[in-house]
């Protein structure tokens, strides 16, 4: 029997989503040691987690208990922080997989999700698993929205539209009044705010209002816990209840619940970093802005997006790799011929930009 007859048609062509490469992959291929290399490929934070969840995490000792499936201390710790009722709080292993989740639970066949691009691939490819239909609405040239637009592609079929708040790979944040437009429609609006710590900008005040309104948020940029994969919802209430319904069991791990409860308990240590980062894209844009064949966007997260204006962005990608740099190139509609790169310490700038310079000749 043919493998291919027992797998769902529409995704025999799914190309899955292309993830940041992981340094140890590079072992022997290129000739710069796996901890020689410097990472800004996927906005990770590079000063780490607190140290209180290192000790916490070392002093464990229940690692042979499941953790409370219905994530009670968890979603508290979390409603404190979000400054939310905790019958909102969903957590999730990863903000990805409650995009996931959400998905799964609204979206029956042929419903539409509205994606304005280019943003987050997880919307698309969610979209896609789930058997909703993309509708792809391409940003203005500022990467801002066109709120006009997103209406008039709204139908009876549309189901959610995505808005990553900063936007990924494009670092803007979209108006609060554009927000507040489409949620007048009533359609359900999820407004990713994974890189808030470094915008300081939220409708979080708004969930009050607006009962089709999600926010996401996660652990992984401004904690530092990117590998231990957590992130939240804040949910209409009566929507938090079917996530925690339809959620598998256990879906966020006890070594992911202590490390948030940790980091919780060190927002100020946290907020330090968040503050060099934020510093450091304030020089690496600067520093990038020199270069002249390269043009930076203005940025609100921890990355910045540039323009390739001279030679090819894949190209530069692959010679930063060959030197043990990673970033991320893009090659699609508004973002042709782009690389983004994270920002790191000061130390990772100096590396990056000299390297780009050696690779422009100068
Ligand atoms: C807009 C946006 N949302 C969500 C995520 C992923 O978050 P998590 O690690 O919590 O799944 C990312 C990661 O790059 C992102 O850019």
């Amino acid at each position: 029997m043919g493998i291919e007859k027992l797998i769902r048609k529409d995704l025999l062509a799914f190309g899955g989503y292309s993830a940041a490469t992981s340094p140890e992959t590079l072992d022997g291929k290129i000739d710069v040691a796996t901890r020689d290399i410097v990472k800004l490929d996927a906005n990770e934070n590079p000063y780490g987690c607190s140290p209180r969840v290192q000790k916490a995490l070392a002093k464990y000792n229940k690692f042979h208990i499941y953790p409370d499936d219905g994530q009670e201390r968890l979603r508290k710790a979390i409603a404190g922080y979000a400054g939310v009722d905790v019958n909102r709080i969903v957590a999730g292993n990863g903000s990805n997989q409650l995009i996931d989740l959400l998905l799964r639970l609204l979206i029956s066949k042929g419903d539409e999700v509205i994606n304005l691009t280019p943003t987050f691939g997880i919307y698309s490819f969610s979209t896609r698993l789930c058997d909703g239909k993309l509708v792809e609405l391409p940003r203005e040239n500022d990467f801002s929205i066109d709120v006009g637009k997103v209406k008039s592609a709204i139908t009876s079929r549309t189901k959610m539209i995505f808005i990553a708040n900063p936007n990924n790979p494009t670092a803007n944040l979209t108006l609060e009044a554009d927000i507040k437009a489409l949620l007048d429609t009533g359609v359900p609006v999820v407004v990713d705010e994974a890189y808030y710590e470094f915008s300081r900008k939220t409708v979080v005040p708004l969930v009050k209002k607006y009962d089709n309104l999600v926010v996401l948020r996660t652990f992984s940029k401004w904690a530092g816990l990117a590998g231990l994969r957590v992130g939240y919802g804040i949910f209409p209430p009566e929507i938090a209840a079917f996530i925690l319904r339809i959620k598998i069991p256990y879906n966020v791990n006890i070594a992911a619940a202590v490390a948030v409860e940790e980091s919780l308990k060190d927002v100020d240590y946290l907020m330090a970093s968040v503050n060099k980062i934020i510093a450091e894209r304030e020089r690496l844009f600067t520093e990038i802005k020199k270069i002249k064949w390269l043009k930076p966007y203005p940025s609100k997260a921890n990355f910045i997006l540039c323009d390739v204006l001279k030679g090819n962005a894949k190209k530069l990608y692959q010679q930063l790799q060959s030197k043990g740099i990673l970033v991320r190139y893009f090659d699609q509609a508004r973002v042709k011929n782009c690389i983004r790169i994270s920002v790191g310490k000061p130390e990772h700038t100096d590396a990056l930009i000299k390297a780009l310079r050696q690779i422009g000749g100068e």
